[in-house]
């Protein structure tokens, strides 16, 4: 296949900004990406690169920005038809809404439906690798992952497990949990661009056997990543405590059974105690953040002074809990609340954390989330006037933060001008 050369501004990190500031970023006005063979063979600025590789075909973006495709370390694909669904907080919200649309994948059609709107909506957006919550159905994961991998998709999931406090019909067994997990893990992890999660949904849906032993699973299969809930609302740490009477604290459930570690990403953990603070920084875990479903939901506010440290955070959406299907949208929504929190984000830290920060998190950044050589060229290019009301302000634009920055607080999928997946548009 013939080399491509993309041509437009290009945005780069040469550190994490949370750690050295935001001179990290390196803005070329006239950049270019080669890619070959899925990935990306050359960066650096467009006339060195025209001149270096002139059997190219040239795709010139103009002032689009070229960045890595967006990464979503945490969605919940089965709630796709149910998003946005008002007036309830967590567990009202779990059982009125979100359980019984869960209910509906043991259908594997139906499953296999969703998964394709699903990554329809997604791709659209600009995500180009997401980790996703399915249901407690096997069927759910291969429908996600066969659809990922029709795709060519770098992607990640796995079954989500319940044995208690979830209604008939969404309940597996300690047993069935660690049997199920393990036979999709065989099936799934490592094949093409897939990789599995062992995934209890939260300890207010998990016996104590069961952590124990999914925790073994984990123990078993060290290179796969963890996901669960943490700390999300008040009245859920409340239970949590009413539930397992001898924990510390709500990390505590999941350390207690075998389930922290750096492999571990912990979704929301808003309301953190010191001491689960000290331990996921001791462990090197890794937090997601879910601005838009924090806000939705009405969870709280999640303190970015976190990052930067050995705790790695991921930015995602969490929908349906989150109203969003944007990587846009969701930095948007980092930014008010790290300005209801006192701490006004930088697009640079918002782009980070929507590409690399979400990869790192997920332990994939040698692969995607960065636009650098030797990484799979997963890509999007923005269109920073992609509305008039974007345009007018973007057109007053000095800097290229200032052009920027109107497209991440008030752009959605049309602001999405190409996406690449392994160097091929989608
Ligand atoms: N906690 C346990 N399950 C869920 C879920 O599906 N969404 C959110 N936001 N929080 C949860
Ligand atoms: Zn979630």
């Amino acid at each position: 296949m013939k080399d491509t050369l993309l041509l437009g501004q290009l945005l780069r990190f040469d550190a994490d900004p949370f750690v050295t500031g935001i001179g990290a970023a390196r803005h070329d006005s006239h950049g270019a990406v080669l890619i070959r063979e899925g990935k990306i063979a050359d960066v650096g600025q467009a006339d060195t690169l025209r001149a270096a590789h002139p059997g190219a075909e040239v795709v010139d973006h103009g002032k689009g920005l070229i960045l890595p495709g967006f990464v979503d370390a945490h969605a919940h694909y089965p709630q796709t038809a149910m998003i946005a669904s008002w007036g309830k907080r967590l567990i009202d919200w779990l059982n009125t809404y979100t359980f019984p649309e869960e209910m509906r994948f043991a259908d594997p059609a139906y499953a296999a439906e969703i998964a394709s709107r699903y990554f329809d909506l997604t791709l659209s957006n600009g995500t180009t690798t997401v980790a996703s919550y399915c249901t407690i159905h096997p069927e759910s994961v291969d429908a996600y992952f066969e659809e990922a991998q029709r795709r060519g998709l770098r992607a990640l999931a796995g079954k989500t497990c319940m044995d208690r406090n979830a209604p008939e019909g969404l309940r597996d067994s300690a047993q069935a949990a660690y049997d199920d997990s393990k036979a999709l893990l065989e099936k799934w992890h490592g094949v093409d661009r897939l990789g599995y999660i062992i995934t209890p949904r939260f300890s207010p849906t998990s016996t104590p056997g069961q952590l124990t032993a999914l925790g073994a699973l984990w123990a078993e299969h060290p290179d796969c990543l963890m996901q669960t809930h943490l700390s999300e609302q008040t009245d859920e740490i409340e239970w949590v405590k009413g539930l397992y009477p001898d924990a510390r604290d709500y990390l505590d459930t999941y350390e207690a059974h075998g389930l922290l570690g750096a492999g571990g990403l912990y979704g929301h953990a808003i309301h953190l105690e010191p001491r689960e603070i000290d331990r996921l920084r001791e462990v090197g875990a890794a937090l997601i953040h879910c601005p838009t479903s924090n806000t939705f939901i009405g969870s709280g506010l999640f303190d970015m002074g976190l990052a930067g440290g050995s705790i790695r955070v991921g930015l995602a959406t969490d929908t349906g809990g989150g109203s969003s299907f944007s990587m846009l949208r969701t930095m948007a929504a980092a930014y008010e609340i790290g300005q209801l929190r006192g701490r006004a984000l930088h697009p640079a830290e918002l782009i980070w954390l929507a590409t690399e920060g979400s990869a790192r998190a997920l332990r994939i950044d040698d692969k995607v989330g960065r636009v650098a050589v030797g990484m799979e060229a997963d890509l999007v290019v923005l269109d920073l006037a992609s509305t008039p009301a974007i345009a007018q302000r973007s057109a007053r634009a000095e800097t290229i933060w200032e052009a920027l920055f109107p497209t991440i607080m008030m752009g959605d999928d049309r602001a999405i001008a190409e996406v690449r997946v392994a160097g091929r548009k989608v």
